[in-house]
């Protein structure tokens, strides 16, 4: 059984992973796969509740190692009980957030550098890297402004205010954006960067164009 493959979605807040992440697995639904799709932080019963644990905007303060260190469970679980076994199997997972978004939000944001993300990842992870990373990168501005209309309606319908993180002072954001661009330009045969303020149907383009091209083992047309 060959092995499948793993595609990883990043950006910010509000950069549109979650709409494109549903286009592209109907689009390859249309071509007879059925990709295996998780997120994290969450994705398994542990990580949800490590997921209220770092989200819920009422949480007690939480240590920067300690952000990282239940970053890094929630991915060693998800490695565990969804991604290997689904990536044996011969499946295509597309996972929303991965160690990219440690390296830019803790590595980068909070200071705790790179050097110890990516250590950590090597350790935890077994340094699992993904085939095809997707890195949605519109303005600054336009995503921090769909994240805060997002986290109001969330409110209004659910009650529940996961937005810790999304009470972050613009500069916060602007270092998680700085550190994903770094990352992309580090790691450019991995990470495709989709930059700009695009439609939704152009960005889904884009991706298209990103998977068909990198991602040649699997003939994609119909
Ligand atoms: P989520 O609601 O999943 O946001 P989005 O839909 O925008 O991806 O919240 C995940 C939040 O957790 C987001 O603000 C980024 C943050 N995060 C980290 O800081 N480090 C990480 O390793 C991961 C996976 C997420």
């Amino acid at each position: 059984m060959p092995r499948g493959l793993f595609i990883t979605f990043e950006g910010l807040d509000g950069s549109g992973k979650t709409t494109q992440i549903k286009r592209l697995a109907a689009w390859m639904q249309k071509r007879g796969h059925s990709p295996v799709l998780t997120r994290q932080p969450g994705g398994t019963a542990t990580g949800d509740r490590i997921r209220a644990l770092l989200l819920d905007s009422g949480s007690t303060p939480v240590a920067p190692m300690a952000e990282m260190a239940l970053m890094f469970a929630d991915r060693a679980q998800a490695i565990a009980e969804v991604i290997e076994p689904a990536l044996a199997a011969g499946q295509i997972v597309l996972c929303d957030r991965f160690t990219d978004s440690t390296e830019a939000y803790q590595g980068g944001a909070r200071g705790l550098g790179s050097e110890t993300v990516l250590a950590l990842h090597r350790l935890v992870c077994g340094n699992l890297q993904p085939d095809l990373t997707l890195l949605l990168l519109p303005s600054l501005e336009s995503s921090l402004e769909r994240a805060r209309r997002r986290n109001e309606r969330q409110i209004a319908r659910e009650g529940t205010n996961e937005n810790r993180f999304e009470q972050e002072k613009e500069a916060f954001f602007s270092r998680v954006w700085q550190a994903y661009r770094d990352i992309a330009i580090r790691e450019s045969e991995r990470v495709a960067l989709i930059e700009g303020n695009l439609t939704i149907e152009d960005v889904h383009e884009q991706i298209v164009e990103a998977v068909s091209e990198r991602l040649v083992s699997i003939p994609w047309t119909v």
